[in-house]
């Protein structure tokens, strides 16, 4: 058996059922019928999901795919994102309730922001941003730290129709000059930094630098946070204090076509360009707003909401900005990591704010497991209702002990699959009525059609694996990659052409009822603690260091992370052994071109890599060594000995 099959094994061998709590069954958003009343027309039911958003003008055609794989969806509508996450609510008598309760990391730093004030930060912002020169259709870059202003600044973007590219605050000054470059950004938002781990961790200096990298930027606004010295240029920086605070709140929000891009966010794909995916304005509104509403059995008046993403990642986007504001509801927003000062922050923070709904990572939760449950016992955490799970697969323990220790065995686990591409959750539980089996995200949501097929896009029999495809479009689907349309074809569509599927990269494996379990990626994308990165980016990083000739990435199964990095180098000839130093070189080197989530945990300098006579380089045959098994199938290498030297090495390196 290959360890995939055994992988898949001893998941389906997971036998655990988790019915709904009673009276949550009995109150929930979505009962059974959803599914059925979704299938019976599917346009118009996400006809009633749009009617969930505030329309200047209603769409004529719910959905146009007359020219597949681009998609317009609610055809002729107009609205505005940010009015309808922020203004509608004020305008309903909700401008008391509070929207976000930041917490910084400093203890003792908190803000509760309501919704009438996010209004006026966001109106302030918006008449700020117009007064730099930002107009529709500019592209605005977001780098920065998890506090309110990362947040203001999305939605006033999406209030005067600029769309937003947030980069993560982890990325090196390469990796978000490469972004800026590739969109054009003519504004980047920043802060001197933010809280990380106890200390002032800085951002701008990373801003400076991609400034030296592309001259596409003409103005950078920074907000003031932990007060360290930063670098000034005062024909390009701006201070937030300076042009946000002292502007007027009066903002006239406008109507944008429901085709308006919204935001691009850029991603990880097989090569090593990554990817902006470009989502638009009313069917991803309609989209996150809807899933948040569905999959989380969200009661706005009642629920403190708390997903602890960053906003740089598609998470933070549906399920922190649009999705949550959109339907009113009161959330957490935290800006620091889980262990600061003590193990026990997140927790408190639960028991603190009452946190009803929680949404976080398996990564995280792995990474709580091995502390124990002494620390979480310690808080109070009976307001928790509902658990959710994404990024990556849960391994079933995991998701027993998530919600036996954090859920007081109360609440359902809703393990939410979906992708920056998808803009928002379609395969997951629903709380209050699906069984939850540990490991598996179940089936696609009312509104969803997705499949499990073999090579030939044939749908697999229950109790089979092949791919994981969409079947039909979605509102909330990514409409195109930024300035490359042929690569959103090739892609995304060019796989199940013949059946117009939409082909997500990932493995998945149907049971004999016919629930999906999802396996993670077929191509080479590697997922580290839900992070997509790309063997190539990493592999191109790697090249680009002038001792390095040729190199090899793969993602190694890792306890931890999920998967983690395992690089194979082969030195140039004048480098000679490298250096004492080499592999640490190496590392810093790929932090530097992308950031510090890219660090390899190993890097192996071998003197070839393993190759088809063709020159395709085998993985496969790596990831063996990586994994410390033994190494399979090398027939088709067109040195055969060359495993044999490598697993050697491996045998012999720290
Ligand atoms: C993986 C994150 C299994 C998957 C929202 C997908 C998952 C990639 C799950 C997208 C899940 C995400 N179970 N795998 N519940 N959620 N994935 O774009 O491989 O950062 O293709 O979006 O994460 O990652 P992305």
């Amino acid at each position: 058996m290959s360890s995939t099959d055994e992988t898949i094994a001893n998941l389906l061998r997971e036998e655990r059922r988790f019915a709904p709590p009673e009276d949550l069954a009995a109150n929930a958003n979505l009962s059974a019928d959803a599914y059925e009343h979704a299938a019976k027309d599917r346009e118009a039911f996400w006809a009633e999901q749009a009617e969930r958003l505030s329309w200047d003008t209603k769409w004529d055609q719910v959905l146009d795919w007359s020219n597949p794989p681009f998609a317009k969806w609610y055809v002729g509508g107009k609205l505005n994102a940010a009015y309808n996450c922020v203004d509608r609510h004020v305008e309903a008598g909700k401008g008391d309730k509070v929207a976000i309760h930041w917490v910084g990391e400093p203890v003792d730093d908190t803000r509760d922001i309501t919704y009438a004030e996010l209004k006026d930060e966001v109106s302030k912002a918006a008449n700020a941003l117009t007064d730099l020169g930002v107009a529709a259709g500019d592209r605005v870059a977001i780098y920065m730290p998890m506090i309110p202003e990362a947040v203001v600044a999305m939605l006033a973007c999406a209030r005067i129709g600029a769309p937003h590219t947030v980069v993560f605050g982890g990325f090196s000054a390469d990796a978000l000059a490469s972004r800026l470059d590739d969109c054009q950004a003519k504004v980047v938002v920043t802060a001197d930094g933010g809280y990380r781990r106890g200390a002032a961790s800085a951002l701008k200096p990373a801003v400076d630098e991609a400034l030296t990298k592309t001259d596409v930027v003409e103005k950078v606004l920074v907000v003031r946070r932990t007060g360290q010295d930063v670098a000034w240029n005062d024909d390009v920086d701006v201070w937030w204090h300076d042009v946000v605070d002292g502007a007027s709140a009066e903002h006239t929000p406008e109507a944008f076509d429901s085709e308006h891009p919204l935001y691009v966010m850029y991603t990880s794909g097989t090569t090593g360009k990554p990817k902006g995916i470009l989502h638009t304005t009313g069917g991803y509104l309609t989209g996150s707003a809807y899933t948040h509403h569905a999959v989380f059995d969200l009661k706005p008046d009642t629920d403190v909401y708390w997903c602890t993403a960053d906003i740089g990642w598609v998470t933070g986007h549906s399920y922190i900005v649009y999705g949550p504001l959109a339907n009113g509801v009161t959330q957490v927003l935290y800006e620091g990591t889980p262990d600061s000062p003590e193990r026990g922050r997140w927790w408190k923070i639960v028991q603190d704010y009452k946190v009803t709904i929680f949404y976080t990572a398996p990564t995280a939760i792995r990474s709580f497991m091995k502390q124990g449950s002494e620390v979480p016992d310690r808080f109070d955490m009976s307001s928790l209702r509902i658990l959710g799970s994404v990024g990556e697969p849960i391994n079933p323990e995991a998701y027993v002990w998530y919600r036996h220790v954090v859920g007081g065995d109360r609440t359902p686990v809703v393990d939410t699959w979906w992708q920056t591409e998808t803009g928002s959750i379609l395969i997951s539980p629903l709380p209050g009525v699906t069984h939850g089996k540990p490991g598996s995200a179940m089936t696609p949501i009312p509104g969803i059609t997705a499949d499990v097929v073999d090579d030939e896009g044939r749908s697999v029999p229950n109790g089979s694996g092949g791919y994981l495809v969409v079947t039909s479009p979605w509102p909330s689907m990514l409409r195109t990659i930024w300035g490359d349309d042929q690569r959103y074809v090739d892609t995304y569509w060019s796989r199940f052409k013949a059946q117009g599927y939409y082909f997500a990269g990932d493995g998945a494996k149907k049971d004999e009822d016919g629930d999906i379990w999802v396996l993670g990626r077929v191509d080479d994308v590697m997922n580290v603690s839900g992070h997509r990165l790309s063997t190539t980016e990493i592999e191109s990083a790697l090249v680009s260091h002038p001792k390095v000739a040729e190199s090899a990435v793969v993602g190694a199964t890792d306890p931890d992370t999920g998967q983690a990095v395992v690089a194979y180098v082969i030195l140039r000839e004048e480098a000679g052994d490298g250096g004492p130093e080499i592999v640490k070189e190496l590392s810093d080197h790929v932090r530097t071109q992308i950031g510090p989530i890219a660090k390899p945990r190993q890097i192996m300098i071998v003197p070839e890599l393993p190759k088809t006579r063709s020159g395709k380089i085998m993985r496969r045959l790596l990831r063996d060594v990586a994994e410390k098994r033994e190494v399979g199938d090398t027939t088709t290498l067109a040195d055969s000995t060359i495993m044999d030297l490598i697993s050697a090495g491996q045998a012999t390196s720290t």
